[in-house]
């Protein structure tokens, strides 16, 4: 039986990613910042571990206690609406130590493992806003193209160790709390007051194609169960679209 190991498991695409493991048959090591045994099914193939991936000292633990792993996916992360201009260096530094290095710090603690069994799936979740430039997110964009642009490289290092890593890219998911636990600063400034009331509608427009949270969770299965995967999967009707040029 094999075992999947998700970050970010208290909502949304870890959740719903979480289920649908849980429910193929697999081991799965959910993880939670604040760990909550309610939101998911009794089940001896279902561990809730409390990870941070901010915090080394919590990936440590996290690793030696979710034992043999077999696929990772990193999917904890967070969005910001914030003019460029505005961006505090504290919430950089929080964009990029959450969303980027949380995911490499981790991804390095479980390859030695991987390589010394010569197999392991890596499924990072990135975002659509890498595939079409968007205004008010570009630290947030950064954040996730870096994490596309060291899977590309690590993935071509690791597959003569018999590692596969992959991109899940989802396009917008009002269903989840990514828009409750964006961070918003700046927005009220006179001179990005227009363009963020333009944002918002675009975001708003009920008539937009959207991802929903188990279109992400199959693209995760198709990465980490398909030795042919492509190396970015969009996940979403707006992903797919944006993907094709849309
Ligand atoms: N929803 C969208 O429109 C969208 C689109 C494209 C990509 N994404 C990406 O998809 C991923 C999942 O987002 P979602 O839509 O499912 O949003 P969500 O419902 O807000 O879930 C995000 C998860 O990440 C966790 N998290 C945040 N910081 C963490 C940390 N330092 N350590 C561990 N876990 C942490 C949160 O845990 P807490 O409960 O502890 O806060 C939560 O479980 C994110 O990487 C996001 O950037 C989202």
């Amino acid at each position: 039986m094999k075992t999947v190991l998700i970050t970010g498991c208290s909502s949304g695409f870890g959740l719903a990613t979480t289920r649908t493991f849980h429910d193929r048959g697999w081991r799965v090591v959910a993880t939670m910042r604040a760990p909550r045994e309610d939101l998911l099914p009794r089940s001896d193939r279902l561990r809730v571990l409390p990870l941070d991936v901010t915090d080394p000292a919590s990936i440590d633990r996290a690793v030696q206690a979710a034992g043999p792993v077999d696929v990772l996916v990193n999917n904890a992360g967070f969005g910001a609406a914030v003019p460029f201009e505005l961006t505090s260096p504290t919430l950089a530094r929080e964009l990029f130590e959450t969303n980027t290095l949380g995911t490499m710090l981790l991804t390095q603690a479980l390859l030695p493992q991987f390589r010394a069994r010569g197999a392991g799936v890596i499924v990072n979740v990135t975002s659509s806003v890498t595939l079409k430039a968007l205004p008010l997110v570009a630290l947030y964009t950064a954040s996730k193209a870096a994490v596309n642009a060291f899977t590309e490289s690590m993935a071509v290092e690791l597959a003569p160790f018999g590692i596969r890593a992959h991109l899940v890219l989802p396009g917008r998911a009002p269903a989840t709390r990514f828009g409750d636990n964006a961070r918003r600063e700046g927005l009220d400034h006179q001179a990005y007051v227009e363009l963020m009331q333009q944002f918002l509608a675009g975001m708003r427009d009920p008539l937009a194609p959207v991802t929903h949270v188990d279109d992400v969770a199959e693209a995760v299965w198709c990465a980490a169960t398909d030795p042919d995967a492509p190396r970015r999967i969009p996940a979403g009707e707006d992903a797919l679209a944006l993907a094709r040029g849309g």
